[in-house]
């Protein structure tokens, strides 16, 4: 199916930039969506939450200002669906009396804030971690689904990617976007040959100079690798994964942490706290060799993603085929004897 006209046509790369808790503010997302892909933040990151009103006016204004050789791609604002977020009804309006184009939900499907979107002609894509949350998501009237993956930064799944875009294929048809460790071009037109329409990526874009981190933590981004990425649901009740390192600092033992359990999720005043202290990543980080402006992890992203492209259909056209770039990927597989492949 083609993605909502939203969408569709309005990105340089098949990518949205996830939302990173404190770290995704309005130079992030003016900067990820002026580089041609769906830059996102959390509601919750505007403090107080009469901020939320202003980022918005911002984002809009800036997102118009840079319309020129190329539209940016359209934005996206997180709502964290869970009762402890004491703010949801009221971002959601201020959401809505700004038309926000693309709304993320996490952690809770609720129906009304579906209609509430649709009411204005917005999508909602809603990110799930199992098939069984993905119906759940789609009968509730989500447009679309984010299926994180194993590896992914803050709160993570633990399905293999390959498992979990083919069971929710089997049924969904519509959009999805593929999370967990996608930190280079050639993962993202990955995604895409799994059946995804697209790349959901967080911790690569913690290393950028836009982001709303300190540099002791975009470093370890930088330095760090899959092994030093700890999973657990110590700090906030729910699984995720973070950086050895600002755990240690914390005086804990990353291998030997104790257990917690769901009742302790809280996305009230504290858990900004703990965010901030314990530093979220995916394990796709190995990928990420620098601090860069947005615009330019974006750049390495397409780069790679059309070296990637190339490779495989030289792979094809070694083969003596000779199907486009984008036939190629998109070519049902296994093709009738006879047929283009
Ligand atoms: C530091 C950090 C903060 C995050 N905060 C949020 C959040 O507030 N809301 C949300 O839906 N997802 C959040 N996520 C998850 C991301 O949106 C996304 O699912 C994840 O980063 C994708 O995996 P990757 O980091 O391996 O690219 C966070 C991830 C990280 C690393």
């Amino acid at each position: 199916m083609p993605l909502p006209a939203i969408l569709e046509g309005r990105l340089r790369l098949p990518v949205i930039a996830a939302p990173l808790f404190i770290i995704s503010n309005p130079a992030l997302v003016i900067a990820q969506c002026r580089a041609g892909v769906v830059g996102s933040f959390p509601a919750l990151n505007a403090r107080p939450a009469e901020q939320l009103d202003d980022w918005l006016h911002e984002i809009r204004e800036a997102l118009r200002a840079g319309e020129g050789e190329r539209p940016p791609a359209p934005f996206a604002v997180n709502q964290i669906v869970h009762r402890s977020n004491e703010r949801l009804e009221r971002d959601l309006r201020v959401c809505v009396d700004h038309k926000v184009p693309v709304v993320i939900t996490s952690l809770g499907a609720v129906e009304e804030v579906n209609q509430a979107v649709h009411a204005y002609g917005g999508i909602v894509l809603h990110d799930v971690i199992n098939d069984r949350f993905a119906h759940k998501a789609v009968d509730k009237g989500a447009d679309g689904l984010i299926a994180v993956a194993a590896g992914a930064g803050g709160h993570a799944g633990t399905l293999s990617p390959f498992a979990l875009v083919s069971e929710i294929r089997r049924w969904f048809a519509g959009p999805l976007f593929l999370s967990g460790a996608i930190a280079t071009g050639a993962g993202v037109l990955a995604a895409e040959a799994m059946g995804a329409d697209g790349a959901y990526i967080g911790s690569a874009f913690i290393a950028t100079e836009e982001a709303r981190a300190e540099a002791s933590y975009k470093q370890a981004v930088v330095e760090g690798h899959a092994c030093d990425i700890v999973y657990t649901n110590l700090f906030t009740g729910v699984h995720g994964n973070y950086l050895r390192r600002s755990v240690e600092a914390a005086g804990l033992d990353p291998d030997a942490l104790p257990q917690s359990d769901p009742s302790a999720m809280n996305f009230g005043a504290g858990a900004a706290k703990a965010w901030r202290d314990i530093w979220g990543s995916g394990q796709g980080i190995g990928a990420v060799d620098a601090v860069v402006p947005a615009a330019a992890l974006v750049e390495r992203l397409a780069g790679e993603y059309e070296a990637a492209r190339r490779c495989l259909c030289r792979g094809h056209a070694d083969s003596g085929l000779s199907l486009s770039a984008a036939e190629a990927m998109r070519a049902p597989f296994p093709a009738e004897p006879g047929g283009p492949l």
